[in-house]
């Protein structure tokens, strides 16, 4: 599909600043979050990622979200494609130098954490059962509600039509569900200090935090099932217990607006979860919208479906003070009205900043006419469903952006700080204890004084 050429026009919304928790975005611009396929077999930064980021960070967006990342051992085992890991100190080399090269090009940068894919994680081992809310509810994605352009991509690429039928899943226990909220929230501390300032929960598109609480996929009837406050229970406790561990940084949360299928979530549903998050310390929601891969035309927007996305926000920014992000709007000046009309406050594009890395740039400098928009022909995506680097036929850079100097970084510059804004904004509490207990006061009262051998006092 072709979309039209825009025309030049100074846009004076879009292109204003905006607060999310104690930073000051430059502008209403984000790049949302993409697995983009380029980390290393082991979930390892590589220098192509690094570089990818450095030209959206260069290109002006004012925020720039990693795809999901896997946050815990066992997410890890079952992955989209090639995602990004942080739950072990390893990581940090990588994940530093990846948010060093995004602060010295002018933006913030966010870590998109999941907790894992649920029923539609995929592991190199087919023998391992996915772990889920419920046992024994694989998903089968249905060619009428895919994307446009999907279904004919799926015909070319073995590898993408193994996304078209889940592995088994098996029931997580109560202690699972709680050992793995509690490593998220220690990884979200370790992608803290490893530089990124915004934490955005995952919870859209039918992976598992939306599993959870979705009818559809939870049929649970313990504490984490059934009744909608025991199905909003995982996505809420995991609010809490990341706003405890990490108070220095932004901490929004990705969901999806609905679900579009019969039977599952609704628009008032997401709502009130909405409602929900904001009274846990949410700085912001990010919306995105659709069920996963059994309805993948809301999830990676046909232009049709991207359409509705505004009104959906002006629903959420009704009853929510924090901004709302929303996904999809290629067309700044149109994004632009909207914001001004207060449908939401800040426009997250993927695919268009695949195809355009300038894009916000040329919308901060009044030079619409010069974007290229995207096709939302979907050949990206099939390349990465496919394990491989994205590419775009109009954008020859995607992919091999590392062999260009120009997103390399040289000396440190003035406004690049030496200590993290996160960890100096306040310093992470310790996780070694359940996470709800206080803080200790003083290192005296549990410790014998140092002066030798005696009675403790
Ligand atoms: C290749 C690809 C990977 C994606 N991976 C993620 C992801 O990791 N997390 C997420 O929340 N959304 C993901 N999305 C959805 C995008 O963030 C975005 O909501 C969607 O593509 C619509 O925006 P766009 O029209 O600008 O592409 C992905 C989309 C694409 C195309
Ligand atoms: S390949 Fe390019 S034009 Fe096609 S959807 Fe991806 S970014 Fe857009």
């Amino acid at each position: 599909m072709v979309e039209k050429k825009l025309k030049k026009a100074q846009l004076n919304h879009i292109t204003t600043p905006i607060k999310i928790g104690p930073f000051e975005l430059k502008n209403r611009m984000s790049l949302a979050p993409m697995n983009e396929t380029m980390a290393g077999h082991d979930g390892q930064v590589t220098e192509q990622q690094i570089a990818y980021f450095a030209a959206r960070a260069k290109g002006g967006a004012a925020l720039v979200t990693t795809g999901a990342i896997m946050a815990t051992r066992m997410g890890s085992k079952f992955v989209w494609g090639r995602n990004i890991h942080c739950f072990h100190p390893g990581h940090l080399q990588g994940l530093g130098m990846l948010t060093k090269h995004i602060h010295h090009f002018g933006a913030l940068a966010s870590a998109q954490m999941s907790m894992g894919f649920g029923r539609q994680g995929h592991s190199y081992d087919e023998t391992l059962l996915a772990p889920a809310p419920t046992a024994g509810l694989p998903y089968e994605a249905a060619l009428d509600t895919m994307t446009k352009g999907l279904e004919s991509i799926m015909i070319k690429s073995e590898s993408a039509r193994e996304f078209l039928v889940g592995q088994m899943t098996r029931e997580m226990s109560i202690s699972e569900i709680q050992s793995e909220q509690k490593e998220y929230a220690k990884s979200c501390q370790l992608a803290v200090i490893g530089g990124f300032d915004v934490i955005e929960i995952h919870g859209p598109h039918g992976y598992l935090e939306h599993e959870f609480l979705s009818p559809l996929s939870n049929k649970r009837t313990d504490m984490y099932g059934g009744e909608w406050r025991n199905r909003k229970r995982l996505l809420n406790e995991t609010m809490e217990q990341v706003r405890y561990a990490c108070p220095g940084v932004a901490v929004g949360v990705r969901i999806s607006a609905e679900e579009h299928m019969e039977g599952g979530l609704t628009r008032e549903e997401m709502i009130d979860v909405a409602k929900d998050l904001e009274a846990r310390g949410a700085d912001f929601i990010s919306l995105s919208d659709g069920g996963g891969y059994e309805e993948t035309c809301h999830l990676v927007g046909t232009a049709e479906a991207a359409g509705h996305i505004p009104d959906t926000g002006a629903d959420f920014k009704k009853v929510l003070k924090i901004p709302v992000i929303v996904a999809s709007q290629h067309d700044p000046i149109k994004a632009d009205r909207d914001i001004s009309a207060g449908k939401f406050d800040i426009s997250a594009m993927a695919r268009q900043l695949f195809i355009d890395p300038e894009y916000c740039n040329k919308v901060m400098e009044g030079r619409t006419d010069e974007i290229n928009i995207c096709k939302r022909c979907n050949i990206c995506l099939m390349r990465c469903l496919s394990g491989i680097t994205p590419e775009c036929p109009q954008n020859p850079w995607l992919g091999r952006e590392y062999a260009m100097d120009e997103y390399r970084i040289g000396a440190r510059l003035k406004h690049e700080s030496i200590l993290m804004k996160g960890v100096t904004n306040a310093p992470l509490p310790s996780l070694h204890r359940p996470w709800w207990k206080k803080e200790i006061s003083t290192l005296e009262q549990h410790w014998r004084s140092f002066r030798g051998p005696g009675q403790r006092k």
